[in-house]
């Protein structure tokens, strides 16, 4: 299947000169939804995941039904006072912005393999603050899938360490 085709790419938002790509027209078609979820279900069992981790709130799309289709854990990366129990915290850049990402201190065992797994791979600054918090907790990651992937933005290069998987590039 080509997953490209249902991808909408939107012209100058959230800002001029932002091509926005919206992936509600994959999750809009049940069969599209499950052959991009099962893509990256498959890459977990290579990689052995034994837990998600999905930073908000895309990243929960994805992230999620995987975790189901394995019958493993997920567990949520947060943007600062979303969660309400004691946290860990990573500052991170964005493609457009700067923000805060938290995670549950007790939310991965030590030694737990972790896939993370999120619907873009921009600068990668999201999924580097969410690796590092995500070892900073004891866990092992064991590879990071993306829906979509900048490739003109070279995020991989802050994730080189990790296997990576991506299911479109642009
Ligand atoms: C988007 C996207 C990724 C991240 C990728 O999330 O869903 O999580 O940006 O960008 P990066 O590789 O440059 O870090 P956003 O922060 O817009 O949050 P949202 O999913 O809640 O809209």
């Amino acid at each position: 299947m080509d997953l490209k085709q249902y991808v909408t790419i939107v012209e100058d938002w959230p800002k001029p000169g932002i091509r926005f790509k919206d992936i509600s027209t994959i999750m809009d078609n049940g069969t599209v939804y499950k052959y991009a979820t099962d893509q990256i279900v498959e890459f977990a069992k290579e990689v052995g995941a034994e837990i998600i981790v999905g930073p908000e709130a895309r990243g929960f799309i994805i992230g999620c039904p995987v975790a189901y289709a394995l019958e493993i854990g997920f567990a949520p990366v947060r943007k600062e006072g979303k969660l309400p129990r004691e946290v860990i915290r990573e500052e991170y850049g964005l493609e457009y912005g700067k923000d805060v990402l938290t995670m549950h201190k007790d939310a991965i065992r030590p030694g737990q393999k972790v896939l993370i797994v999120d619907d873009l791979l921009a600068t990668g600054g999201t999924v580097e603050a969410s690796a590092k918090m995500v070892e900073r907790l004891g866990g092992e990651v064991v590879g990071c899938a993306f829906l979509i992937e900048l490739t003109y933005l070279d995020g991989r290069d802050k994730i080189s360490q990790f296997p990576i998987k991506t299911l479109v590039s642009y």
